[in-house]
């Protein structure tokens, strides 16, 4: 589903497209350059912004009809005032996309004045995510009331062939997002942890990295009771740990690893959910698919750096084989974990990916995780919750989250929390009640990768919307993949 992305530079009086966005800021002029497409549009730009019709906010849009050739359709769209440059164009190229796709246009070309590669690529980045979709499950519409999707995009900028690398890696980004999206939209019944597994190794096959799937067998072996707790409930549907490997960096330098949360659904257990908006828990796989989507971009740009991606994926369902409040297990790190809430079982699955991830010895650890509803109450939907003890890879995180559009903020992790993990019974129990509901998870996880350097992502608010973001439907967001891959080009640096 992949769109045919390209730079040019703006030429317009001999360009040919079905539909020219332009992106501008408060107080839009109409430049000598503009004027040919003011004529393509029989004057109508320049009435436009004389008659202030449009004024360049953030997200306002304004269509205009074109030319019977050359300019057929002119779309303006507003960048606002005072956003950073980067943040702006993939906002505003996101959301000319989207409605490219709404109109079937086919095309389109994308002009935000000059460009440098990071802008550059942040258009081809929301050119892509204004562009996907997923109708896979949907039947189609007959013949003549199909509206085009959107299947090629050109940015239009100056020296457009300096932007090359810029547009590349747009492109790879892109690309990793549309896989995690893809993931993320995909029904329970279609996105089973085999399907994970069938992707991972896609993705392996596709960029030369190692990968490597164990199942319930092989966990067993390994002393994964936690993990497996979660899983007994889902007898039917093998588990599946799954760790790519890409190899790209020195030899004697110690991996970059990147775990994800990857419940294809969770319905709570035994400690059953509500059934209110339970469907939503499909999407509680987007850790997961954050770092399959991750690991796609890395990749495609074949940085320079040993990363290593992990996923746990399982289906948390009540049954009569399913763990049950009160009991005990032993994980993979030898510590006993007391199960309070079945509800609270992504913490379960990554306290076993974490303590088998240190196998690589890695130089720093990142997770990400849908794992708490109290993160959405702290955070919202606006900034991914950040946690960990290691002062300098938290900031290096949030940089990477603020470099890349995918925001983050950091919650602490005093001793004080931990002590709520007390058990009267085993080592440690695995909820420490309502209040700070995300930290308190943070410091149960924080328990199976001591040692290592590690961040935690909650990505519960961030990683897919329940509402239409206006320049994204409702459904998976992209979260974390930008984030995750921007900290790996840090590195790769
Ligand atoms: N997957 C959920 C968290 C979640 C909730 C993600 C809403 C996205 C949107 C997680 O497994 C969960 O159920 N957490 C519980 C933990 C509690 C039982 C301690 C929660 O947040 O209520
Ligand atoms: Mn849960
Ligand atoms: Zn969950």
């Amino acid at each position: 589903m992949s769109i045919k992305i390209s730079a040019q530079n703006p030429d317009f009086a001999a360009l040919n497209t079905p539909l020219l966005v332009l992106a501008m800021g408060t107080k839009p002029q109409l430049t000598r350059e503009l004027s040919t497409v003011d004529k393509a549009t029989g004057g109508a730009l320049g009435r436009a912004l004389k008659a202030r019709d449009f004024r360049g906010a953030r997200d306002e849009v304004l269509f205009l009809g074109g030319a019977a050739s050359g300019i057929r359709r002119v779309l303006l769209v507003g960048t606002g005032k005072g956003e950073p440059r980067t943040d702006a164009v993939r906002r505003a190229a996101t959301l000319a996309a989207r409605r490219a796709g709404q109109l079937g246009t086919g095309a389109l070309a994308f002009y935000a004045g000059a460009l440098d590669g990071r802008s550059a690529e942040a258009a081809v980045v929301g050119l892509m995510a204004g562009a996907w979709h997923y109708d896979e499950v949907r039947t189609p519409l007959p013949k003549e009331e199909q509206r085009a999707p959107v299947t090629s995009g050109v940015v239009l900028a100056p020296r457009a062939a300096s932007l090359a690398r810029g547009i590349e890696a747009g492109v790879a980004i892109g690309e990793g997002q549309a896989l995690a999206r893809t993931l993320g939209m995909m029904p329970g019944n279609l996105c089973t942890p085999e399907v994970l597994a069938r992707t991972a190794r896609e993705i392996a096959r596709r960029h030369g990295m190692k990968v490597t799937v164990l199942g319930r067998a092989e966990m067993e072996k390994l002393g994964m009771g936690s993990f497996l707790a979660v899983a007994q409930g889902a007898p039917h549907e093998d588990p599946k740990l799954i760790v790519l490997e890409h190899r790209k960096g020195r030899k004697d330098r110690r991996p970059v690893a990147l775990v994800g949360k990857g419940l294809c659904f969770d319905s709570g257990g035994i400690s059953i959910k509500p059934a209110a908006s339970m469907e939503w828990m499909k999407y509680d796989m987007c850790g997961a698919a954050g770092v399959l989507g991750a690991m796609e971009t890395i990749g495609r740009l074949g940085l320079a750096v040993n990363v290593v991606g992990l996923v746990g994926s399982t289906t948390n369902m009540p049954s009569g084989t399913a763990m049950k409040p009160g009991d005990v297990v032993k994980s993979h790190s030898g510590k006993y974990i007391e199960i309070i809430n079945t509800d609270a079982e992504g913490r379960l699955v990554l306290a076993d990916v974490l303590s088998y991830a240190k196998g690589f010895k890695p130089a720093a650890v990142i997770d990400a995780a849908t794992l708490t509803g109290a993160c959405i109450i702290a955070l919202g939907h606006t900034a991914t919750g950040v946690l960990g003890a290691d002062d300098t890879l938290v900031q290096e995180v949030l940089d990477a989250g603020e470099r890349s559009g995918q925001r983050g903020w950091r919650l602490p992790m005093w001793d004080e929390y931990k002590a709520l993990l007390r058990s009267e019974v085993a080592d440690i129990k695995h909820v420490g009640g309502r209040p700070a509901g995300t930290i308190t998870a943070a410091c149960f996880l924080s328990e199976f990768i001591e040692g290592t350097p590690w961040v935690h992502l909650d990505v519960a608010g961030t990683a897919f919307s329940e509402t239409d973001l206006g320049i994204i439907p409702a459904g998976p967001t992209g979260v974390p993949v930008d984030l995750f891959v921007e900290f790996v080009r840090g590195r790769a640096r």
